[in-house]
């Protein structure tokens, strides 16, 4: 039965594309979202680039050539060649320059300047300035298993590049407490655009459906559970609670601390950030999780947790990785579903409380790119802290 919208005052129809203005809300989800510039995003784990090839990946539409140079540090380059747009990963690396094929200028693999053109007779050499062209480079750093790039606000059409745009905030990474640590990572690509990546990770009402397991939780443990969320730059925070007593990593911490010490926290963060930090005592776990867009119709979903617990336990990374793995197999199962579901542009609504952190994102979003439009200040969505209840 088709509600009628006008009866659904806490319903909204989902306006998963934010090309049209706020007070328009689009009456179908349509199948690309609006990526957002201006940020660090992980572009591939580390152990996935050598020194000895050159790597291909896509990160918000754009093709990228990532390598290692003699030394291991790491570079991002668009593999197109300025010249005639042949992928510069189908040229030649010697560590320190990449060859195009075709005709063979050569680019510094870090700041993408050229350094040679072969078909220039020397009165000709006179003329250009070959260290003036530039293939599109990109500020790049390795951190916590990743391999991370910055993607700056896209230049006018036509302009070529230059040097790579400086990054305009810090480098995020995973929280740690202690020096002594361990950490995994997992990786797993989701058949749906940033917008549904990103609201299926914040989804609290999912749980007992989706996320079933003997040793994780039954469904049949659903209860009424109420949080506290307050506003932080570019993003909301679950206040620090004592974790849902039906999951299984609180019944391992209390093993090691009184149930009431423990707490955790959840901040999301534009453009795609989710850090959790469980604390216990002197014992913590933690993890920052990205949905990074791969194009506008795909996205990957990219974890990095740190521990110090479980030290003694040979197994822990294995097992910790295991749950992460299931988990995550999990929703992209149910994701490969939805992406059915969806070819079809299908009315969509957002229910409260538990879609409320889903309408936040999609404020935070239209609010950020308004705010870059005008140049005005970012409105919050949140004007202070709230409170919401749903049960799962
Ligand atoms: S296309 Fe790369 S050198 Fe001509
Ligand atoms: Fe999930």
């Amino acid at each position: 039965m088709m509600a009628d919208m006008a009866d659904l005052p806490s319903t909204e129809v989902l306006q998963i594309s934010s090309s049209a203005p706020a007070s328009e809300p689009l009456q179908q989800q349509t199948p690309d979202a609006l990526l957002l510039h201006g940020f660090w995003y992980r572009a591939l784990p580390s152990d996935r680039v050598s020194r000895h090839k050159l790597q291909k990946t896509l990160l918000l539409g754009i093709s990228l050539v990532v390598g290692r140079d003699k030394s291991g540090r790491v570079f991002a380059l668009r593999d197109s060649c300025p010249h005639r747009g042949i992928p510069l990963s189908d040229g030649q690396f010697d560590g320190a320059q990449i060859e195009c094929c075709y005709h063979g200028w050569k680019f510094d693999c870090h700041s993408g300047q050229c350094t040679a053109i072969p078909s220039l007779t020397a009165e000709q050499a006179q003329k250009i300035r070959v260290d003036r062209i530039y293939a599109g480079s990109f500020v790049c750093e390795e951190h916590d298993e990743f391999i991370w790039v910055f993607v700056p606000e896209p230049g006018p059409a036509g302009a070529g590049f230059t040097r790579a745009a400086a990054p305009t905030e810090p480098l995020p990474r995973v929280p740690t407490f202690s020096g002594k640590f361990k950490s995994a990572y997992l990786v797993a690509d989701l058949a749906c655009n940033i917008d549904h990546g990103i609201i299926g990770l914040m989804d609290p009402a999912h749980g007992p459906f989706v996320h079933q397991a003997w040793w994780w939780r039954q469904r049949a443990s659903i209860h009424e559970k109420q949080k506290n969320f307050e506003p932080i730059p570019n993003g909301f925070r679950m206040a620090a609670h004592t974790p849902s007593s039906n999951s299984a990593p609180y019944k391992l911490l209390q093993m090691y601390a009184e149930a009431k010490s423990i707490t955790t926290t959840i901040d999301f963060e534009l453009p795609n950030r989710r850090v959790e930090t469980i604390r216990a005592g002197k014992y913590w776990f933690s993890s920052l999780t990205t949905v990074t867009p791969i194009t506008r119709e795909r996205c990957r979903i990219d974890v990095v947790a740190s521990w110090n617990l479980f030290r003694w336990l040979p197994f822990a990374p294995e097992m910790l990785k295991f749950v992460f793995a299931k988990f995550v197999a999990q929703d992209q199962e149910t994701m490969e579903m939805q992406a059915e579901g969806l070819k079809h542009n299908p009315h969509l609504m957002l229910i409260d409380d538990a879609d409320r952190p889903a309408k936040w994102y999609f404020q935070l979003k239209n609010n950020y790119l308004e705010a870059k439009r005008t140049g005005g200040e970012m409105k919050h969505p949140l004007a202070g802290p709230v409170t919401l209840r749903w049960r799962s």
